[in-house]
C-alpha cells in the first residue's frame, strides 16, 4: 500500500497542484496535446503514451521536485570514497531525490516548475540531468513500480487536461509532510468543473 499506492497518489496531489498553479497555458497545452493523441476510439497502447511528451515531462518535473520518497537508506559493502568523503564499510549512508531534484548544479532555477527544462537540452547538461533525476531510486534496489507509476502519472495528467477545468481555491502552497511519503498536508484544495466544449474525445 505504501510502495504503491500512497507514493502514486502524493505525487498526482503535487502534480495537480504544480500544474494548475503554472497557470492556463500549461494545461491548454497538456489538453491540446492530449486531445492529439487521445482522440477516436482506440484502443490506446505504448505508441499513444510515447507521443504524450509534455504529459511526461510534466510528471517528470513534478517528481523532481516533490520526490514521493524524499530520502532513502544504503550501506556501504566497501570503503568507499565518494566526493573526497571516505565512507568505511558498514556506514549507514542517507542519500536523497529531494536535494538531487533541487542541486542547482544539474538545475537551473531549480525551484521553478518548468516541464520544458527538459526539452533540447545541451548533452553535459542532460548528463547531469539524468544523474540528479531519482525520484524512483537507482541501481538494483530502485523502485519495482517505476514504469507502472510514470505511466499513471503521465496517462492521468493527460486525461483530466482532457476532461476537467480547474482552478487552485487558494494560492498557498502546501507544506510537504509525512515521514515515508512526501505529501502535501491537507491535501491540494480545487475547484474542479466539466470541461465546457468539448471535441468529440473518448471518455
Ligand atoms: C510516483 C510513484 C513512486 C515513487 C516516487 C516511488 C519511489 C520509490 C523509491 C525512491 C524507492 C527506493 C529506491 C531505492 O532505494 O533505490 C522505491 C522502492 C520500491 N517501490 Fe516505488 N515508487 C513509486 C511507485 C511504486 C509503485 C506503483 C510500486 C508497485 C506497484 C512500487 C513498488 C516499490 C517497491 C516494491 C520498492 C522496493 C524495491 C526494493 O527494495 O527492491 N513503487 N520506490
Amino acid at each position: 500500500m505504501g510502495a504503491g499506492l500512497d507514493t502514486t497518489s502524493a505525487s498526482l496531489a503535487w502534480m495537480l497542484w504544480c500544474t494548475v498553479l503554472a497557470g492556463p497555458d500549461l494545461w491548454m497545452r497538456l489538453r491540446a496535446e492530449a486531445d492529439d493523441v487521445l482522440s477516436g476510439e482506440g484502443p490506446f497502447d505504448e505508441t499513444h503514451l510515447a507521443r504524450l511528451d509534455l504529459a511526461d515531462r510534466t510528471m517528470r518535473e513534478t517528481t523532481r521536485l516533490h520526490p514521493a520518497g524524499s530520502f532513502s537508506p544504503r550501506m556501504a559493502h566497501v570503503d568507499v570514497t565518494i566526493g573526497g568523503h571516505r565512507i568505511p564499510r558498514g556506514t549507514l549512508v542517507m542519500w536523497s531525490a529531494h536535494l538531487a531534484g533541487r542541486d542547482p548544479d544539474a538545475w537551473p532555477d531549480p525551484t521553478s516548475f518548468d516541464p520544458d527544462r527538459f526539452v533540447d537540452m545541451a548533452p553535459e547538461r542532460k548528463a547531469l540531468a539524468d544523474i540528479a533525476w531519482v525520484p524512483f531510486g537507482r541501481g538494483v534496489r530502485n523502485c519495482v513500480g517505476f514504469a507502472l507509476a510514470q505511466m499513471e502519472l503521465t496517462l492521468i495528467i493527460a486525461r483530466l487536461s482532457q476532461r476537467l477545468d480547474i482552478e487552485a481555491t487558494t494560492p498557498t502552497k502546501p507544506l510537504a509532510v509525512g515521514m515515508v511519503v512526501n505529501r502535501p498536508d491537507g491535501g491540494v484544495p480545487m475547484r474542479v468543473n466539466q470541461r465546457l466544449h468539448r471535441p468529440d474525445v473518448r471518455r
